[in-house]
């Protein structure tokens, strides 16, 4: 097994290292190949995702990647600024199915910004298509910026687009990833304005005759995200496109309370994946070890669990996250009054410690 170590900018490099120590604790064989990505990777190389490490990515059986991007390369042209690094990596590797789990942990209720009786006990499964509409229309308006102006054009434009096998995978992964759960799920879309969404809303129906076991229903997506704060509780499996699924897995994982506790999975047809938390790199508290390890460690769960086949070892992890948080340890993000603050590094070692137990 060989794990591709992709830490990149602001927060990522704190928060990966916990992730890497709690892999190693589990003695398991893998190898790790570590990689700079991201702003990291600009400064070094002069290009956001090198052909190094690109290539390494492909190589290995799966990717651990903490995050990307810094308010600096906000100027500088789009093909090379950070984020253009992981849109890269779901590219080059097909990476088209995103499950982003909003879950409410118990002991974080009070972290919510909604009343604890609309989130208790909410687990929310998030897919977002990932490989596709307007994040990689086709043409794209692309101009060059000069100190992030564009001068002399009037106009931009992006073209949003799917195309029926785009949709139909990753409405099977909906479907499947259902029949595991409550076999519910709900199509989000914006088909009463745009043609795009009128054909996803189509084929979704279509592949969902196929799973006559799972209950499909579709929602606008600004009914979606009005609903996700009404009674979000009434969501299971929530599939939508790249697009909407961007705004609306943030809106969910927020609303846990829990952002920094939050796993993402982004997988390809052959079951290799890249595994990141759901936050971003945070760069106003980066170096400051004060980040939230536990959204990395717990994607390194779920990349034992989907792409490396340690099911055991994955669940041994996340035992261990619960552990800590019954603890009453906590980082500067979900602390509340009466539990312990720790920093980054002593959350991660309390994990390895509750690993033993
Ligand atoms: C995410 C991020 C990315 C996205 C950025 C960093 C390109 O917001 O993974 O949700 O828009 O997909
Ligand atoms: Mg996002």
């Amino acid at each position: 097994m060989k794990i591709a170590i992709l830490p990149g900018d602001g927060i990522g490099k704190e928060i990966v290292a916990e992730a890497v120590l709690v892999l190693s604790a589990l003695d398991l064989s893998f190898e790790t190949e570590t990689a700079l990505v991201g702003g990291a990777a600009f400064e070094a190389h002069g290009h956001p995702l090198p052909e190094t490490t690109l290539a390494l990515a492909k190589s290995a059986d799966a990717i651990l990647f903490g995050a990307v991007g810094d308010w600096k390369y906000d100027t500088l042209e789009r093909p090379l600024r950070p984020e253009q690094a992981i849109l890269g990596l779901r590219k080059h590797l097909g990476l088209f199915a995103n499950f982003r789990p909003a879950i409410c942990y118990e002991q974080l209720v009070d972290a919510s910004s909604l009343k604890p009786e609309l989130i208790a006990g909410l687990d929310i499964l998030i897919i977002r298509e990932l490989t596709g509409d307007i994040y990689f229309g086709q043409p794209r308006g692309r101009r060059t910026a000069v100190d992030g102006h564009f001068p002399g054009s009037e106009e931009a434009f992006d073209t949003m687009r799917y195309s029926r096998p785009e949709v139909e995978r990753i409405a099977h992964v909906a479907f499947q990833a259902a029949r595991k759960r409550s076999k519910r799920v709900t199509s989000v879309d914006k088909s009463n304005v745009l043609e795009t969404f009128q054909f996803w809303r189509d084929v979704v129906t279509e592949v969902g005759g196929q799973y006559p076991d799972v209950a499909l229903d579709h929602m606008y997506v600004d009914n979606a995200a009005m609903q996700l704060v009404r009674a979000p509780k009434k969501f299971d499996v929530v599939v939508t496109g790249n697009m909407f699924g961007d705004i609306l897995s943030d809106e969910a994982a927020m609303l846990t309370g829990s952002i920094g506790m939050l796993p993402s999975a982004s997988l390809n047809a052959a079951g290799q994946g890249l595994y990141e938390p759901s936050h971003g790199s945070a760069p106003d508290i980066a170096g400051k070890g004060i980040a939230n390890p536990l959204a990395t460690i717990l994607s390194a769960a779920m990349m034992l669990r989907f792409s490396l086949n340690q099911a055991q070892a994955a669940d041994r992890i996340e035992a261990a996250v619960r552990s800590v948080l019954s603890q009453g340890l906590r980082t500067a993000d979900i602390h509340s009054p009466g539990t312990t603050l720790v920093g980054t590094r002593a959350m991660g070692q309390a994990v390895v410690k509750a690993l033993g137990k």
